[in-house]
């Protein structure tokens, strides 16, 4: 409470994810235990050829908060973003960003990203949660390349995933 206000702090937890992971879920559930709201917040514009489309991305991680390992977590938001992220960020008046970090070779990408985005905006924190030691080694290419040839990646990532990967790659055709 401020002044009789009620003070909700939302976080965005951004990225492209192509597709989502265990390891992003598992950050996404860490960070909606610290904030009131997180909003995880699929990017549209970005460097990276996906092999999902953003609809299809934002589908997937959607089917895992009606049906799957995020059904049960009611302060989690799924959405779209265009362009800067600190727009987006401010708004749907969001106080922090929130990251993922793997091992040391992630922190010298991060730590660019998070010092732009404070220099954009001073007000908003990145938060860094450590990967869990169990997905340190995944990313989203890794397991693209893996499905791709057909090999078992459900320990990696959610059932819906696992078929859309088998769909996108036609394994077993
Ligand atoms: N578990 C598993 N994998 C993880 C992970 C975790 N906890 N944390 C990161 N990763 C992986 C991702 O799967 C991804 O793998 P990939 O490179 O094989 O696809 C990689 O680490 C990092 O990607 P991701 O977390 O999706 O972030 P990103 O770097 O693709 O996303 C944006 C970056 C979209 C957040 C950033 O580019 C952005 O903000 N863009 C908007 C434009 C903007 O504002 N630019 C200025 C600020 S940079």
């Amino acid at each position: 409470m401020e002044g009789g206000l009620v003070v909700t702090t939302i976080a965005v937890y951004p990225g492209t994810f192509d597709p989502v992971t265990y390891g992003h879920i598992n950050i996404l559930k860490r960070a909606a235990k610290i904030f009131d709201k997180v909003i995880m917040a699929v990017a549209a514009d970005n460097y990276k050829n996906t092999i999902f489309s953003v609809e299809e991305r934002l589908s997937l991680i959607q089917q895992c908060c009606q049906k799957g390992c995020l059904k049960d977590i009611p302060n989690i938001e799924v959405d779209i973003f265009h362009g800067l992220l600190i727009n987006y960020l401010e708004e749907k008046k969001a106080v922090a960003i929130i990251r993922g970090l793997r091992a040391i070779s992630d922190f010298e990408y991060e730590m660019q990203m998070a010092a732009i985005n404070k220099h954009l905006n001073c007000k908003v924190e990145t938060v860094f949660l450590m990967t869990a030691a169990e997905y340190s080694f995944v990313s989203s290419s890794i397991i693209k390349s893996v499905a791709m040839m057909g090999g078992d990646v459900d320990k990696f990532v959610p059932p819906v995933v696992v078929d859309a990967l088998k769909d996108k790659y036609k394994v077993g055709d």
